[in-house]
């Protein structure tokens, strides 16, 4: 390779007493009384347009952090055209300098912003020290570092030549420049998506989520400070409807890089479909989108073994993952000791609380939206009658927007909560017959209309390999004898098909060649 090879970031403990804990403690303090100010950033300009909107911890929601200014149209369009006057610069820019860029950014969130990162993602996200380290700097420093990798494979991947020619392939980025539209959950694929369409030597206009931006003004911090040229990434917030009609309707658009929910990307699409004779180029369209993930587990499977899977796959990172089991089959002969275990999982945690405290498993969920829907999925179930709240079920948003991990069980394979996506702390079980084995697989095929991530815990390999062979198209990432969460950069690239996405796996070389258009060139001597 051209480049270091990469290797994924350790993940430092964050032991009670250590160094390391005091100091991401006294950064999330002085971020918590401090008075952030987060501007527009567009061609290396902080702009301040005076109509604001506060920030506020989800597990302390009355209290105000700081601020973000909203982009109006004129803004947007403006950050656009400082994209699009960077680009020939950026564009014709060697990728190896370009890769430095993306390396050193990774150095630095390693080294002296790994605090700043995490500390700030523990207070707009609430993500406990442990979650934070993951998420915000192990996996924001993994996608850098392998993406510097996977590009020089991908600019080092020429074609063979015969006697008396040479044929050559120039990895051009798109002519125009990418949208790129970022979730709150992860602050590593808010850094990810832009960045990853920029090393590939694109102009990115970024549109972080109003949930994510403290973490996103750092990651802004991030790139400046590696050296990221002016305007190659130009960086919005506010409306998404006003800042995404602004951006599509531009002749440059050139691509789009999502992640988020299923019906607004299916919007996106749509309205690119209706703009489509304004580009001069089909757009790519890249998507990570919705889940309704499973766990199966055969009666071979061992109980602890399942019984952990669920307790970590539903519940760590208050199951705001798109990964999150969410849907759980077990079998009758072994799904009593299953639930026992969970319960005895979630009464071991303590009550959900603030990420502060790091022994808090379970800290809030994202905002009252999403707090209010998980009550009512919660309140119906206990009121029906094909449903029981078996474990958890409490909540309280007096002052956090607190979920108690909650197992659902239901005598109805379709019950709202084995279909719906809730995005929470919120896992459902259905009991099957062991003979049913078979049966069951297909059950799942049949109600996934999403295809993101899926496990099954099984001692019979015959059945690991039915399991594997039925499920097949329904889950991008399947996992044997494990929950269907954690995928690491490097090691599991990431992704799925259905309503869950274009699959086009994050982290990963072929993602990175949707951001080029390669340029054959023959030359005959
Ligand atoms: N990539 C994350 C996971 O696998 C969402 O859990």
């Amino acid at each position: 390779f051209h480049v270091p090879i990469a290797i994924n970031e350790p993940i430092k403990s964050y032991a009670p007493g250590s160094a390391e804990r005091e100091d991401v403690l006294r950064q999330y303090h002085a971020y918590f009384k401090g008075n952030v100010d987060v501007p527009l950033y567009i061609g290396n300009k902080e702009i301040k347009t005076g109509n604001t909107k506060p920030m506020s911890p989800p597990h302390d929601h009355k209290h105000v952090v700081g601020q973000y200014h909203l982009a109006e149209k004129k803004h947007v369009e403006q950050a656009i055209k400082n994209g699009l006057e960077a680009r020939e610069a950026w564009a014709n820019l060697a990728w190896e300098q370009r890769s430095a860029i993306f390396s050193k950014a990774a150095e630095l969130i390693a080294g002296p912003y790994r605090d700043k990162i995490n500390a700030a993602t523990m207070i707009a996200q609430s993500k406990n020290i442990h979650q934070a380290e993951i998420d915000a700097a192990c996996e924001t420093i993994d996608f850098l570092r392998f993406n510097v990798e996977y590009m020089s494979r991908i600019y080092d991947d020429q074609p063979d030549s015969a006697e008396g020619l040479w044929n050559r392939v120039e990895y051009r980025p798109l002519e125009g420049f990418v949208y790129a539209i970022t979730p709150f959950n992860f602050t590593a694929i808010a850094a990810n998506l832009p960045a990853s369409a920029a090393m590939m030597g694109n102009v990115v206009l970024w549109k972080p989520s109003d949930h994510q931006i403290f973490s996103a003004k750092v990651i802004v911090d991030v790139f400046k400070e590696a050296g990221l040229p002016d305007g190659v990434i130009n960086v919005v917030y506010g409306d998404p409807v006003m800042i995404t009609d602004t951006a599509l309707a531009s002749p440059d658009f050139a691509g789009i890089h999502y992640t988020g929910s299923t019906s607004v990307f299916k919007g996106l699409w749509k309205k690119i479909g209706d703009n489509i004779n304004t580009y001069k180029t089909y757009p790519r369209i890249v998507g990570e989108t919705g889940g309704k993930d499973f766990i199966i587990a055969h009666p071979t499977a061992k109980p602890q073994q399942v019984a952990t899977a669920i307790s970590r796959g539903a519940f760590e990172f208050q199951g705001q993952k798109c990964s999150a089991a969410s849907r759980v089959y077990l079998p009758k002969s072994t799904s009593k000791e299953i639930l026992e275990l969970v319960k005895k999982d979630i009464e071991s945690f303590n009550k959900p609380g603030s990420p502060e405290d790091m022994s808090n498993f379970i800290t809030a969920v994202i905002h009252e939206g999403s707090f209010d829907k998980l009550a009512k999925y919660i309140d119906q179930a206990k009121k029906d009658k094909n449903a029981e709240v078996f474990a958890g079920g409490e909540y309280d948003k007096s002052k956090g927007y607190f979920i108690e991990p909650t197992v659902i069980v239901t005598t109805d394979p379709h019950y709202t909560t084995m279909e719906t996506e809730l995005f929470g702390p919120v896992v459902t079980v259905y009991v099957y017959e062991d003979k049913d084995w078979s049966k069951t697989l297909k059950l799942v095929d049949e109600t996934s209309p999403y295809a993101l991530t899926g496990a099954v815990l099984s001692g019979d390999r015959y059945a690991i390999d039915e399991a594997t062979k039925a499920l097949q198209n329904c889950a991008g990432n399947f996992y044997i004898n494990d929950k269907p969460t954690g995928a690491v950069v490097g090691q599991q690239p990431f992704g799925g098909a259905r309503a869950s996405g274009t699959n086009d796996k994050a982290g990963s070389m072929q993602n990175l060649l949707r951001w080029v258009s390669p340029r054959l060139i023959k030359e005959t001597f």
